[in-house]
C-alpha cells in the first residue's frame, strides 16, 4: 500500500453512496447522514475502482467508525486511514465500545490514550459530556454510558480514547 494507491480525501457529497463503504456496527444510515450533511470528512482506502475501508472524522475532531474489508485486514489499511486524518486533524478522541481491542490497540499506536478520570473526559467532550452516565472507575481507565438523543439508543460499555495533551 502507498498513498497513491489508496487514499483520497473526499468531501462529503463527492462520496459514492455504497452502502458497503459504511457497514460500520450501527447505525449505518446516520453515519451516511453526518457524512452527506459535511459534518463529517471520510477517509477512503481503495483497491483499484473498489473501496476497501474508511474512516471518518466529525470537524469537531470526534473519530467516528472505522472499517476495513474483512479480506483486507491486518495489512495496514486502517492504521493508513488513521495515520493520514491526523494529518489533517493532529488531536482527535475517540468513543469506542470498552470490548473493541481492535480499535483500541490500533490508536493506541498513535499515542492515543484511554482517560482515566470524569475530568479528563469532560475536557476532551466538552459539550457532548452531558449524554454521558454510569462512570466506572476501572483501575487504569474509565468506562461509562453514553444515551444518542438522535437515536435514543443506549450503547454498551464505552471508553474515551485521546491524543490530547492532558494530564
Ligand atoms: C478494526 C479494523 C478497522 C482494523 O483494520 P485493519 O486494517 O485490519 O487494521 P491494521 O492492519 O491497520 O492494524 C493496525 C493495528 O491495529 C491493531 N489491530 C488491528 N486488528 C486487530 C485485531 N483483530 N486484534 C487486535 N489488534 C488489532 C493492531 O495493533 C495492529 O497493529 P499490528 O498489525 O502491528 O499488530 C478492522 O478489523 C475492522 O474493520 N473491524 C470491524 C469494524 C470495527 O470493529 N471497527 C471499529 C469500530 S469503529
Amino acid at each position: 500500500m502507498n498513498r497513491d494507491s489508496v487514499i483520497c480525501m473526499y468531501s462529503a457529497r463527492q462520496v459514492p453512496a455504497s452502502p458497503r463503504c459504511y457497514c460500520i456496527s450501527s447505525g449505518n444510515d446516520y453515519q451516511l447522514s453526518r457524512i452527506i450533511d459535511g459534518r463529517a470528512i471520510v477517509y477512503i482506502a481503495m483497491m483499484g475502482i473498489e473501496v476497501i475501508g474508511a474512516s471518518y472524522v466529525k470537524r469537531n475532531c470526534r473519530r467516528g467508525g472505522t472499517v476495513v474489508d474483512p479480506r483486507y485486514r491486518n495489512k495496514g489499511v486502517a492504521g493508513y486511514l488513521v495515520g493520514e486524518s491526523l494529518k489533517d486533524f493532529p488531536y482527535q478522541y475517540s468513543i469506542l465500545r470498552s470490548n473493541n481491542v481492535a480499535m483500541q490497540l490500533l490508536l493506541a499506536k498513535f499515542g492515543f490514550m484511554k482517560a482515566k478520570s470524569t475530568q479528563e473526559i469532560n475536557e476532551v467532550v466538552n459539550g457532548e459530556f452531558s449524554q454521558l452516565h454510569d462512570f466506572v472507575n476501572e483501575g487504569e481507565f474509565i468506562t461509562f454510558m453514553r444515551t444518542s438523543l438522535r437515536r435514543h439508543v443506549q450503547r454498551e460499555r464505552l471508553i474515551l480514547v485521546h491524543n490530547y495533551a492532558i494530564n
